[in-house]
């Protein structure tokens, strides 16, 4: 069974929604370890709840990535638990190079905006502003780049006009938490290959 470790810093709806599909047997997969680079946060305590293993571990210096050191810390904890899948989760830091090469796709992460469309933060008000007609989320590979890897699975939903940043946002979560245990249980049936940037069911 695939194992999974969660990296997340605020509320952790999606790890609930990882943990429901796995509880209800929608998905094959043990999250070995929660790790969070904030104190305290809700994803923790989800976890707890549920008698996953939980963890903060402290993110250094930066704002929006953690430095060589403490890159180093989390993905010697992800080792010891020996994770096949990393997936974020609201995680607020960019990965740099040692954590991207020790983990060679096998992150993923969930993006609330159909890509490439939208990278960033607040998506949902990006998209509002923007005025598109249509939204959603992805969830695709980690690489260097911000919000650019390949595409495993999106959804979409129409923006309505009497949208508010809230309204838009909460709509585009309850697809994200379809999405994610989705794309997941692609990975791990071994479902899915790579063709350069497509992601091709087999
Ligand atoms: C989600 O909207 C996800 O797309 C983005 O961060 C948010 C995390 O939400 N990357 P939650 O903590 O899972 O509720």
């Amino acid at each position: 069974m695939i194992k999974l470790g969660v990296l997340g810093s605020g509320k952790g709806s999606n790890l609930q929604a990882i943990i429901d599909a796995i509880e209800q047997g929608r998905l094959a997969a043990k999250i070995e370890i929660v790790l969070s680079d904030v104190n305290n946060s809700f994803i923790l305590k989800r976890a707890q709840k549920h008698g996953i293993a939980a963890q903060f571990i402290h993110p250094g210096p930066f704002k929006t990535k953690l430095d060589p050191e403490t890159e180093k810390k989390y993905v010697n904890c992800l080792k010891e638990h020996n994770v096949d899948l990393i997936c974020l989760a609201g995680f607020m830091r960019v990965l740099k190079e040692h954590f991207l090469s020790s983990f060679k796709m096998k992150i993923i992460n969930i993006h609330p905006s159909l890509l490439p469309a939208f990278p960033g933060l607040e998506s949902w008000k990006q998209a509002l502003d923007y005025g598109v007609k249509v939204s959603g989320c992805t969830v695709h590979y980690v690489e260097s780049g911000v919000d650019t890897g390949p595409i495993i699975v999106q959804k979409q939903i129409p923006v309505l006009d009497d949208d508010t940043y809230e309204s838009l946002h909460e709509r585009i979560q309850v697809e994200e938490h379809k999405a994610y245990p989705e794309a997941i249980a692609l990975i791990a049936n071994g479902k899915i290959s790579l063709e350069g940037r497509r992601v091709i069911e087999n």
